[in-house]
């Protein structure tokens, strides 16, 4: 990837160097059409599931009105194929007439209506993936401005069909071209996985100037192995990916797929806790009109989604791989709180893990409650040494939200034990 100095772009450009929308302090939520429902254009066969107006108004009813939209699920995001074929006479993007009878604008009015938030989606390079006319270089301004005029809120800009020279110039100049429009417009960057995804070929520093969140990997699939590969690459690359995400700029491993057609109950805990670790962007692409109550409570499950939008933005990281296939996960949260996630790749039976959180690199001499986020009425009270032991199934995951306990004052007895020392400071936490 060819990394324009910010200095160079002020050279060439002469204006500000960055995204300037204020956008995405937290990880964005939403949903996002591509994964469940990919390129089915077929309206005479399919209507209710093919690319259309309609979809995304059925989702966004369904957000609005299902419980999604107060947890934060507040984006209705379109992806390819929602497009005509060529470009209208002045050159602009027009929406497949049959398809999207009434137009993209209308659509935004329908979704802010709804309390919503619009995406669209767009290709660096001659078409986009599926095939549909893509923003060349000579198209990023004319295209800004008409998503600025359709009055969406978001853009996805994929990069296939352009060479790396190419997105190396097209990606910040959309960023240019999307603030000149004066809308706030988040940017969903997918450079980074046209390039590797990793360093010196991408430099995640100048990503996290122009874009708000970015594509670092592979598609997403329906299937659990799809799953492990994204969590094999994403924190086996921890130490490149990490240090890198904040509010305002984020590493995207891909939609989350629970509510689909492979993810077993346990499989669809784990994506969902281990993206709340990654503080990963939460875009659903499942069916919401037909969706089990299972799949639903572990989606909406308010712990998981305030570990997810935690204040801070600290992505979390693989702290410890157990030779017997029990993997360790921390994110360090606001209020000197923790999410510890305990993931099996067993696929034996449920397996009894203990271990202290003395071991786990917990330092100080507080004492902690450690609440379980998918069992809600476990609460453990443990002290630095207190030896505990997580039941964790094939495939399956512990997720805890641990807070250290300061103010038990006065000290019920039977908290005696693990009453913090007053007065000491917790060097991991700081
Ligand atoms: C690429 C992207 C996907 C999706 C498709 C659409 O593969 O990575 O997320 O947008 O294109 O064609």
């Amino acid at each position: 990837m060819f990394l324009p100095s910010l200095s160079f772009l002020l050279a060439i450009f002469g204006f500000g160097c960055c995204l300037d929308n204020g956008l995405m302090n937290r990880p964005p939520m939403g949903w996002l059409a591509w994964e469940r429902f990919r390129c089915n254009i077929d309206c005479k066969k399919d209507p209710k599931n093919c690319i259309s107006e309609r979809l995304f108004m059925d989702m966004a009813d369904r957000l609005a009105h299902d419980g999604w939209k107060e947890l934060g699920y507040n984006y209705v995001n379109i992806d390819d194929c929602w497009m005509a074929k060529r470009r209208d006479a002045s050159g602009r993007l027009v929406p497949d007439p049959e398809r999207f009878p009434n137009g993209i604008k209308a659509l935004a009015d329908y979704i802010h209506y709804k309390g919503l938030k619009l995406g669209i989606y767009s290709d660096l390079g001659v078409y986009t993936c599926g095939g549909y006319p893509g923003t060349t270089l000579d198209k990023i301004e004319i295209d800004a401005k008409t998503f600025a005029e359709w009055e969406v809120d978001m853009l996805k800009l994929d990069g296939c069909y352009s060479s790396s020279a190419e997105k190396a110039q097209g990606y910040p100049n959309m960023t240019i071209a999307l603030n000149a429009t004066g809308r706030p417009i988040a940017y969903s960057c997918s450079w980074p996985a046209y390039e590797g995804g990793l360093p010196p070929k991408v430099n995640y520093t100048f990503l996290g100037d122009i874009c708000n969140l970015w594509r670092n990997y592979d598609d997403i699939q329906d299937s659990w192995d799809s799953v492990l590969e994204i969590i094999d690459w994403f924190f086996g690359n921890q130490d490149n990916l990490q240090p890198f995400a904040g509010p305002g700029k984020w590493n995207d491993p891909d939609m989350l797929i629970v509510g689909d057609f492979s993810l077993s109950r346990e499989e669809s805990k784990s994506q969902m806790a281990l993206w709340a670790i990654l503080a990963a962007p939460l875009f659903m692409s499942n069916d919401l009109r037909t969706i089990s109550k299972q799949a639903k409570e572990i989606l909406q499950n308010e712990m998981l989604i305030k570990i997810n939008q935690d204040p801070l933005g600290i992505q979390g990281r693989r702290i410890l791989k157990e030779k017997f296939h029990i993997e360790v996960y921390l994110r360090p949260l606001s209020n000197s709180a923790t999410a510890l996630a305990f993931f099996s790749r067993r696929t034996d039976m449920p397996y009894h893990y203990t271990t202290s959180l003395k071991k786990l690199n917990y330092t100080g001499n507080s004492a902690y409650e450690a609440h379980d986020v998918y069992n809600k009425k476990t609460v453990h009270v443990l002290k630095l040494e207190t030896n505990f032991t997580v039941t964790v199934n094939p495939s399956g995951i512990v997720m805890w939200y641990v807070s250290p306990i300061k103010d038990l004052d006065p000290p019920h007895k039977d908290f005696q034990a693990y009453y913090p020392k007053r007065g000491e400071t917790d060097p991991y936490f700081l």
